[in-house]
């Protein structure tokens, strides 16, 4: 009998009970009226005297242990239920965590980025509220320039100085005037024009900007950084050099990349002949060397310009640039799995 009642007390100890039905079967079995303690308190007097003492001790134990068990528990429980009143079940799992996506313009200029870090080139950025040196002075912009056109350029009416830069060709001249070669850079950042906005064109958008500048530094490496470019991002290597014009440059190109005419698509945008215009490059021009400081009898280097927002449309087939700066959520949610 000893033995069953030391058993009882181990069970009531151990005893957890997670609802109240649980809890209530936990007193009905032991403090009930026809629970446990009850059936042990009358078989005391069947007991034979010298064991009484022993097993009247160990029935008390017992009832003191289940009332305590049953205090705690019942506690336990209420407070739960008034946590549980206020905050709603805190074990149930948490609501889903809406994921953002990154957008376009942002996919496109990191992959640019992680191109160029992959053969060494670093990235910088300049302020685009600008000064007239910096976006067209020392780049070799002449006065007479159509680029400087009040057309084309925002300027801050009370100082015909300050500007919004109209490229990011400017951040090149911030670079050279503090870093001595060699030079490896590129600039992303958003430029301003004042341009009709339409389907294809708005007043502000975003470059990126490339300069390398070193001792005997030709022609054919920047062919050679294009072309690993081109195959890089659209995985296409095949490219072609125009002869251009830009003041900052000389030689200067634009560059073309062979896109293809396989889809009805490639007709469109290639306009029908395969080739898509991507950027504008040259070897820069010394005067723009010397503008920043630089020795053009000792360096020579090359620079490129690109607009990320025309490579995003054509890369996500986005059929209208103002899409990019609208803000839509049912525009930007398509790019959660974009990479
Ligand atoms: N700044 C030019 C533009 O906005 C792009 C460009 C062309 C940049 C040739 C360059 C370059 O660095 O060499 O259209």
């Amino acid at each position: 009998m000893i033995e069953e009642l030391k058993k009882h007390l181990e069970a009531v100890e151990a005893f957890q009970a997670d609802t109240a039905e649980a809890l209530e079967a936990f007193r009905i079995e032991y403090l009930g009226k026809k629970g446990h303690l009850s059936t042990f308190f009358a078989a005391l007097k069947d007991i034979p005297k010298e064991e009484k003492k022993e097993f009247g001790q160990t029935v008390n134990t017992l009832k003191n242990a289940a009332n305590a068990k049953w205090e705690a528990l019942k506690a336990e429980l209420e407070s739960r239920t008034a946590t549980e009143a206020r905050y709603g079940d805190l074990t149930r799992p948490g609501a889903p965590m809406p994921v953002g996506s990154r957008h376009p313009i942002s996919l496109v200029r990191d992959q640019i980025i992680s191109i160029f870090s992959g053969i060494g080139f670093t990235v910088s950025e300049g302020p685009e509220i600008e000064d007239d040196w910096h976006n067209f002075t020392a780049l070799n912009l002449p006065e007479y320039h159509p680029a400087r056109d009040m057309q084309d350029t925002f300027f801050i009416q009370t100082d015909p100085d300050i500007l919004l830069r109209t490229h990011t060709s400017s951040v090149q001249v911030r670079y050279m005037e503090q870093h001595k070669p060699p030079i490896r850079t590129i600039s992303p950042g958003r430029v301003y024009r004042n341009e009709a906005i339409s389907a294809r064109s708005h007043c502000f958008f975003h470059q990126v900007e490339g300069l390398y500048i070193d001792k005997g530094v030709s022609f054919a490496d920047l062919k050679q950084t294009l072309q690993y470019f081109t195959k890089a991002l659209f995985g296409k290597s095949r490219i072609r050099l125009r002869p251009s014009y830009f003041p900052f440059t000389e030689p200067s190109a634009e560059v073309d990349v062979y896109w293809g005419l396989e889809t009805e698509t490639d007709y469109k945008i290639t306009k029908g002949t395969g080739w898509l215009e991507i950027m504008g490059c040259g070897m820069v021009d010394p005067n723009v060397l010397e503008n920043c400081g630089i020795d053009s009898k000792e360096y020579s280097g090359f620079a490129f310009g690109m607009g990320i927002d025309r490579i995003a449309l054509l890369l996500y087939q986005i059929p209208d640039i103002r899409l990019l700066s609208e803000n839509d959520v049912r525009f930007l949610k398509q790019f959660k799995n974009a990479l």
